[in-house]
């Protein structure tokens, strides 16, 4: 028997939807369907692309594909784009500040050419946000600490070894700088894809501060860990890395005390023959906004998590951080519906999930926007 229950839909405040440059992966057509799939009708896109989205004009541009492309495949998506903080752009900031939703800083590299890895420059990006009260979203991996696991690697590294050549410290030392920068500067600091249960504790602990700091999680972090390398491959090489049980559990933790505020899947679709080059050659990311709602609401049905708090953390707590207007959006669920995850079955471009073979209960049905 169906079981029909409808909800707020989700805004997702993380995607790479790879436009411009690199729509061979994903476009704003396929890239549509799969939010609507997903439950969402609000995202928040990243400027890793080629070019960058480094400047007002570039923002415009990326805004005018977008809804040529939404147009042209008759997709209906709310959206809104991050600024690329850049080691030259700071001016940009204040120029672009009506058109973007925040300043997204590569703390280290990472997928594309957008790196500030100079604390000073940090700083002053961070003076800026502050400043201009524009929320600043964090990638937390130190670049000195990352460089440096790197050249004390010796041998030919395999998927196995990407924890290690992007080692936990890397994430914690970057996510302790950037809540000690937001302390001083009084910035709204929103930390991406917290994967470490250290990072977890300095959130913890700093909203206790009373300091401005937001931590998102992912659903790969969430429902996934190292273990699962072995069956993935390259599927499961992303930034940051996947981590052990006891981080994942500590992510849970911070998703029952409130330390973690939101959600969001960080979509970064590469082609499956992208994936199956060697492991130093394949890109790090994977596909997640079409699985982002089935996968909570089965998390729902195994009583870890509540529908209220599928709706803090997928919605209404981004409407706060980021200050977006409401809307009456809905997602008709059936809460008993069982599928399995087949990658013949997904809608990004990239046509598959690391959650393939993977059997939910809890489904999104009907998605709605309402204008
Ligand atoms: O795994 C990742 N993929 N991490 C990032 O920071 C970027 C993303 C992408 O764009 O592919
Ligand atoms: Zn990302």
């Amino acid at each position: 028997m169906p079981r029909f229950v409808t909800i707020p839909a989700l805004i997702d405040p993380h995607v790479h939807f790879r436009t411009p440059g690199f729509e061979h992966k994903e476009d704003w057509g396929t890239a549509g369907h799969a939010a609507l799939m997903g439950g969402v009708t609000m995202v928040f896109d990243m400027p890793n692309t080629t070019p960058a989205t480094t400047t007002l004009e570039l923002v415009q541009q990326k805004k005018s594909i977008i809804n040529q492309t939404l147009e042209k495949y008759k997709r209906t998506l709310r959206y809104h784009v991050y600024l690329g903080a850049s080691t030259d752009n700071i001016q940009e900031i204040s120029r672009a500040k009506k058109e973007i939703v925040g300043v997204k800083l590569f703390m280290g590299a990472s997928t594309g050419s957008l790196l500030v890895d100079d604390e000073n420059n940090q700083a002053e990006i961070f003076q800026e946000c502050a400043r201009l009260k524009i929320p600043l979203a964090v990638h937390a991996e130190d670049e000195a600490t990352l460089q440096k696991a790197k050249t004390a690697f010796t041998g030919a590294p395999t998927i196995f070894n990407h924890g290690t050549l992007r080692p936990r410290d890397a994430a914690i030392v970057a996510t302790e700088r950037a809540i000690r920068m937001a302390e001083k500067y009084g910035t709204t600091l929103y930390v991406l894809h917290v994967s470490t249960k250290e990072e977890i504790e300095l959130v913890r602990s700093a909203k206790k501060q009373g300091i401005a700091v937001y931590a998102e999680v992912t659903p790969h972090h969430l429902f996934l860990t190292e273990d699962d390398l072995h069956n993935l491959g390259n599927l499961g090489k992303m930034n940051p890395p996947l981590r052990t049980g006891a981080d994942q559990t500590a992510l849970w933790a911070g998703i029952h005390d409130g330390t973690v505020d939101t959600i969001g899947t960080d979509h970064a679709p590469h082609t499956l023959e992208e994936k199956a080059l060697p492991y130093t050659e394949a890109p790090s990311g994977v596909p997640g906004i079409e699985t982002y709602l089935a996968l909570l609401l089965d998390a729902h049905n195994k009583r870890q998590i509540s529908l209220e708090q599928i709706t803090r953390l997928c919605r209404t707590n981004i409407q706060k951080i980021f200050k977006i207007l409401d809307n009456n959006d809905t997602v008709t669920i059936d809460v008993d519906a069982v599928k399995t995850i087949r990658n013949e079955d997904m809608t990004t471009k990239c046509t598959w999930s690391p959650f393939a073979g993977t059997t939910l209960k809890g489904w999104p049905i009907i998605t709605q926007i309402k204008n």
